[in-house]
Order: C-alpha cells, then sequence, then structure tokens
C-alpha cells in the first residue's frame, strides 16, 4: 500500500509550483514593502500589491493543491507510519500559513494584523527547508523499508 504515497508527478509539480510562486512573491513583497517609503515609493507601493495578488491566486490554488493532499498523502503516510514527525510539522505549517492567511484578509485591529503578518512571513519563509526535508527524510524511510522487504 506504501507504493500510493508517491505522487503523481504532475500533482507533485503543480504543488512545487504553487509553493514556489507563494515563496518568491511573499519574500519579494518583503523587499518591495519595506521600499514603499522611498523616493520611487508609488512605484513599489504598486509593485507590492501586483505581487499580493499573484501571491492571493496562487494561494487558491495552493489550497486546492492541500485540499488533494489530505486522502491521497497525509492520511496513508500517516496510517503506514512512515516520515509521520517531519510529516506532521509540514502539515501544521500548512494550516498556521492558512490561518493566518485568513487573519490577514479579516484582522480587525492594525496592531493584530502586523503580529499575524510577522507570524505568517517567519513561518512562510521556512517552508522550502522543511518541504526538502521532509522529502528527503521520506525517501529514505520508504527506502529503508523496502530493504526490509515491507514496501
Ligand atoms: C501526516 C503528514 C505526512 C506524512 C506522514 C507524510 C509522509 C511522507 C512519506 C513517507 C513520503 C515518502 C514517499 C515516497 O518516497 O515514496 C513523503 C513524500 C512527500 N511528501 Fe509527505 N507526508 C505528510 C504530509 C505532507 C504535506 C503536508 C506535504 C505538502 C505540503 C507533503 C508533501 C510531500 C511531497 C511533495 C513528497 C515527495 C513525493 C514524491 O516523491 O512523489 N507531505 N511524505
Ligand atoms: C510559501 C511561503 C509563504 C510566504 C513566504 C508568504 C509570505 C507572505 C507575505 C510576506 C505576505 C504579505 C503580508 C502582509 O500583507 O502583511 C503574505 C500575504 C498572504 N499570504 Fe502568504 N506566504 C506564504 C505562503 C502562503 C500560503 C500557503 C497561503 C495560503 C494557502 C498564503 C496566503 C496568503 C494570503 C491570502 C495573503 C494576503 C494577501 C493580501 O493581503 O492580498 N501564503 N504572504
Amino acid at each position: 500500500m506504501e507504493f500510493v504515497l508517491r505522487l503523481d508527478p504532475r500533482f507533485r509539480w503543480t504543488l512545487y509550483a504553487a509553493l514556489a510562486v507563494l515563496f518568491a512573491t511573499g519574500v519579494v513583497w518583503l523587499i518591495t514593502d519595506a521600499w514603499k517609503d522611498s523616493p520611487k515609493g508609488e512605484f513599489w507601493q504598486q509593485a507590492s500589491a501586483d505581487l499580493l495578488m499573484i501571491h492571493g491566486g496562487s494561494a487558491m490554488l495552493t489550497l486546492l493543491v492541500l485540499g488533494a493532499l489530505i486522502p491521497t498523502h497525509l492520511q496513508r503516510a500517516w496510517h503506514s507510519r512512515k516520515n509521520r514527525v517531519a510529516g506532521a510539522i509540514l502539515g501544521v505549517t500548512n494550516g498556521l500559513l492558512v490561518v493566518t492567511a485568513f487573519g490577514l484578509y479579516y484582522a480587525g485591529s492594525d496592531a493584530l494584523r502586523a503580529w499575524i503578518s510577522d507570524v505568517h512571513s517567519a513561518v512562510g519563509l521556512m517552508v522550502p527547508i522543511l518541504l526538502v526535508a521532509h522529502i528527503v527524510l521520506g525517501r529514505r524511510s520508504m527506502r529503508a523499508a523496502s530493504g526490509r522487504g515491507s514496501r
């Protein structure tokens, strides 16, 4: 049953592309936002707004992909008892990003929104390293299991 933990390549690359766009637009937004009070402030403000639009659109695609991942990957992987710690960390990370993204849209007070923005950005910056660690550890655990003849 473990062979189904490998994702369909098209699905896997859609996930990687959506997360890469989220990461890139998030990081570049942090830079353009810091420049919004510079002499060319108007330009950077427009660039920030455009980046957030791409980020928000990509977030919608990511929600679809993450939702599809629950029955196809998370549940199966969890029941196979493989890579549980790295999987749980990645699951919680993505959950935090979705919850804080909701907060970015609907938080009432400016102070709360600023705090949520910091948490969202800090957690988001960790995504690449957590995802790569998850995949490396996951593949290692699958190889170890197949070496023991249980795959
Ligand atoms: C309960 C949580 C999770 C568990 C137990 C888990 C477990 C695993 C395991 C065992 C593998 C290795 C599969 C193989 O090489 O055959 C793997 C790979 C992978 N996982 Fe997870 N995972 C979890 C959550 C997640 C989440 C939340 C994401 C994405 C946000 C994710 C994305 C991936 C990707 C992209 C791969 C590489 C798949 C491939 O090579 O086709 N996983 N995971
Ligand atoms: C992959 C790493 C990610 C990084 C580095 C990142 C970074 C950022 C940054 C810097 C902002 C701007 C914060 C602000 O307006 O104060 C932002 C906004 C936002 N992010 Fe992310 N994010 C990531 C992943 C995600 C994910 C997974 C989702 C949801 C599925 C998401 C949804 C949103 C939404 C909805 C906003 C608000 C957009 C708006 O105000 O128009 N982000 N993100």
